[in-house]
């Protein structure tokens, strides 16, 4: 036995245990950090332009998707604006994959998230951007789903009530299965470099 046949002898069983960890609480190398999650599924909604839209139009398609509200004082512009400046960067970097990509910010405020405000709202943060809305249940059946909290404040705020929601805007798949979080929080590089690894 050789030096070097000797060390890897001695490496070899600590290394396969620390993968084995690994592997207990991280998907294989290669696999979405969300496959398998139940996330996500068929809606039927209304789109910035008052027309009815469902998930199976976006089939083929990738999905990037954040559920909000448009009177958000502060979280959901942010994210928005990381989020799609995320985007843009990759759009920029790889056009062809990005024309498969669809951004979409659903509301959980359809009480004044009416189709001509949803419209003059994600065209401030890109053409690309859809913005869709519904009726309460309607928004109450897609938020459950896709796996988001929602609930109005009884507090009011500086332009009337607040939402509380989670805000963990995500990338699905052509078929519609959830693929990963978009790390808007760490800025527009990180957003790009997640949908540069799995957009195909
Ligand atoms: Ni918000």
């Amino acid at each position: 036995m050789n030096n070097g046949s000797k060390i890897r002898a001695l490496v070899r069983g600590p290394i396969l245990a620390a993968a084995l960890l690994l592997s207990a609480c991280q998907p294989p190398a290669g696999e979405p950090p969300l496959a398998g999650a139940a996330i996500g599924g068929p809606f039927t909604l209304t789109d910035q332009n008052g027309r009815r839209v469902s998930d199976g139009q976006f089939a083929g398609q990738y999905r990037l998707i954040y559920f909000g509200y448009t009177y958000c004082p502060d979280v959901c512009p942010t994210t928005l604006q990381k989020l799609m400046s995320g985007f843009s960067k990759f759009s920029q970097a790889a056009p062809d994959r990005a024309a498969k990509v669809q951004p979409i910010f659903i509301t959980v405020d359809p009480e004044r998230d009416t189709p001509a405000v949803m419209k003059s709202y994600v065209s401030a943060f890109s053409p690309r951007l859809i913005g869709l809305t519904g009726t309460d249940a309607e928004v109450a059946k897609v938020a459950k789903a896709y796996a988001v909290y929602y609930k109005k404040q009884e507090a009011q705020g500086a332009s009337g009530y607040l939402m509380d929601h989670s805000s963990a805007p995500m990338l699905f798949g052509p078929d519609g299965a959830p693929i990963a979080l978009a790390p808007a929080d760490e800025g527009p590089d990180a957003v790009a470099r997640m949908l540069d690894q799995w957009v195909k």
